[in-house]
């Protein structure tokens, strides 16, 4: 019995140490400001400039969006996306129309216009801007899809 609960003990010994190393190696978003100091400002990242369209990762994956959407406004009243995405518009703007699925509501009906659902497109579609992974990943993209 003595014996046993020497090796906890050693044991116990170890565990603390351990996350004291780990610890060193992880820093938060905000760095490692102490709490009582405000963080630091972020460095704002520049747009990246209009391309064609950015190919996709896996099949269900929202296009990343290609170009700058600056001042671009989706409100209540007007959603500027729409006015070069929509049906009505995408010819004369030369952009890409909005799919069908964007036309579905949640109870699988199909509406005569974009469903609420949908409407927030910066939800679902990003924007790019020239960022590194925070934190490496094996990630692989499908093989075989097509820009668009
Ligand atoms: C002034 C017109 C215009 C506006 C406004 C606009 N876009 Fe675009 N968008 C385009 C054009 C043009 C393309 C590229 C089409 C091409 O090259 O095939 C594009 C491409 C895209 C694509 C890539 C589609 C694909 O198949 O890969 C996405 C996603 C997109 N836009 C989302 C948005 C979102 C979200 C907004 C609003 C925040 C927006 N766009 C506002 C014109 C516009
Ligand atoms: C809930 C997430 C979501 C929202 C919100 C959303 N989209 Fe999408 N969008 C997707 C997904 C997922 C796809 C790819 C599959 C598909 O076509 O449905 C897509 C596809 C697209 C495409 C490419 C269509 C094609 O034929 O290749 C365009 C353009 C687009 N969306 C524009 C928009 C615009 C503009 C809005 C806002 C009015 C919007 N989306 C809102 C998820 C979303």
């Amino acid at each position: 019995m003595n014996h046993l609960l020497k090796r906890t003990t050693i044991m116990l010994g170890i565990t603390l140490i351990v996350p004291t190393i780990n610890a060193a190696e992880v820093e938060s978003l905000r760095g490692s400001q102490p709490l009582s100091e405000n963080a630091k400002q972020p460095v704002s990242k520049k747009w990246q400039s209009d391309r064609p369209p950015i190919t996709r990762d896996f099949v269900q994956q929202p296009p990343l969006v290609p170009h700058s959407i600056e001042g671009y406004v989706i409100n209540i009243k007007s959603n500027k996306c729409l006015s070069c995405h929509s049906w009505a518009n995408y010819k004369d703007k030369g952009a890409t129309k909005i799919s069908l699925t964007h036309f579905t509501d949640r109870d699988g009906h199909d509406l005569a216009n974009v469903s609420a659902r949908r409407y927030f497109c910066t939800q679902c579609h990003a924007p790019q801007v020239d960022a590194q992974p925070l934190v490496k990943n094996t990630f692989t993209p499908v093989k075989g899809i097509i820009g668009r």
